[in-house]
């Protein structure tokens, strides 16, 4: 069994035990063995290991946990982009453009764009990716999307409730049979979760409901794109089914707040359904920016994640939200950096990542930086010095 000791920590982010909600300790060492955090302390009295990595003084942190992309898909939409630029608004109806693309793409097409994305996130500091289907909306074309994205990660998503495609558009309770039905079916194999787009223009929430309830009876977890151009009850039936996570949360009335705190753990843990904010989204549809500040306040969980996709949000870039989050949606350094790792874990029901503790996974970043302060301080800037996944540089 090989040993590797990363030390020389100046600061070391665990979100465990330490200071302040980051858990930081600093002058600290991190003993990694099999892939996992074996040991976390001062740096002077660091056990010894096979081997060293000297961090030099730099900050280290849990890796990023991005619990909402969607990386299955061909083509680009950039002309869509510049066109609200310049005025015209978001609506989501581009995904059919995008349903398009995919179905006409070639199975290594759509590999080479999710490892291409996969990649790019990987060097941006992200160890863990959700990934979602939802750009083929056939059974077929679900079906190898989520086998596809199933190659790079364990964290699938049936999102065959995306939009209504096309030649479905006259009659959408038949969609919903076939999403619920053959495609669920064909999708259960390489999925871990079930997600709806639940949105005017997208489906309502009796049909969200009803796609949920299937997905869980087959065993899949809940989570659901809710609340992102308007309000509506899909934060509701999120919390009603014990989702993990309501992923946008952009126009939310009192009650939705009241139902999110309502989860919340007996032990002051936080809630059991968490608030996935997305200010990639915001960004790229120059739109208002959800109030992290009111969930919050009211004891909601947050995390952070890019949903990077070809519409609405074409980052894969973790420290990007972050920044975006401390600036324009007023949360903490602190509170930002927790929601982009433990606060991504917590979306999806995860306690062996987002965290560096004895027994959790060796994932892990290390910054070109003293300190975590540096990500939303020095916006745009590439800090990811090193990467480490299960113990190993990938
Ligand atoms: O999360 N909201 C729905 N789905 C994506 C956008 C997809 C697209 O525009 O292609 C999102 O923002
Ligand atoms: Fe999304």
């Amino acid at each position: 069994m090989s040993s590797l000791l990363v030390d020389n920590i100046g600061e070391l982010v665990t979100n465990g035990a330490g200071e302040g909600p980051l858990g930081i300790r600093r002058d600290a060492a991190v003993l990694v063995e099999e892939g996992r955090v074996a040991w976390v302390g001062p740096s002077a009295y660091a056990p010894a290991a096979d081997r060293r990595l000297d961090a030099g003084g730099a900050a280290v942190l849990p890796g990023f946990v991005d619990s909402h992309a969607h990386l299955v898909f061909a083509g680009d939409r950039a002309t869509e982009f510049a066109a609200r630029m310049a005025g015209q608004p978001y609506t989501g109806g581009g995904i059919r453009t995008t349903v398009g693309a995919t179905r006409a793409a070639t199975d290594n097409e759509l590999r080479a764009t999710v490892r291409r994305l996969r990649g790019e996130a990987l060097r941006q500091g992200t160890t863990t990716m959700e990934i979602k289907s939802g750009y083929g909306l056939t059974v077929a074309d679900e079906a190898r999307s989520l086998r596809i994205a199933a190659e790079s990660s364990t964290e699938t998503t049936f999102l065959g409730a995306h939009v209504v495609p096309a030649e479905y558009a006259d009659r959408p309770d038949d969609y919903v049979s076939l999403v619920c039905g053959p495609m669920l079916g064909a999708a259960t194999p390489y999925a871990k979760w079930v997600d709806v787009f639940c949105e005017r223009g997208a489906f309502d929430v009796d049909h969200a409901r009803a796609i949920l309830a299937c997905g869980q009876a087959a065993g899949l977890g809940v989570r659901i794109h809710a609340n992102q151009l308007g309000p509506g009850a899909g934060v509701r039936l999120g919390v009603e089914l014990d989702a993990a996570s309501v992923d946008h949360c952009t126009h939310l009335g009192d009650a939705d707040v009241d139902a999110l705190a309502g989860t919340a753990h007996s032990d002051g843990s936080g809630t059991r359904t968490v608030a996935t904010l997305l200010p990639g989204a915001e960004f790229s549809t120059r739109s208002p920016y959800p109030d992290a500040r009111r969930l919050l306040d009211a004891g909601v969980t947050v995390a952070l994640a890019t949903d990077c996709n070809p519409g609405s949000s074409y980052t894969s870039s973790m420290p990007f939200c972050v920044a975006l989050a401390v600036r324009e949606m007023r949360m903490t350094p602190a509170e930002a950096v927790w929601a982009a790792t433990a606060g991504g874990a917590r979306a999806l029901r995860r306690d062996d990542i987002g965290v560096l503790t004895p027994g959790a996974r060796a994932d892990l970043v290390v910054l070109d930086a003293p300190s975590y302060l540096h990500l939303a301080y020095r916006p745009g800037v590439p800090l990811i010095r090193q990467v480490m996944r299960n113990g190993v540089t990938p």
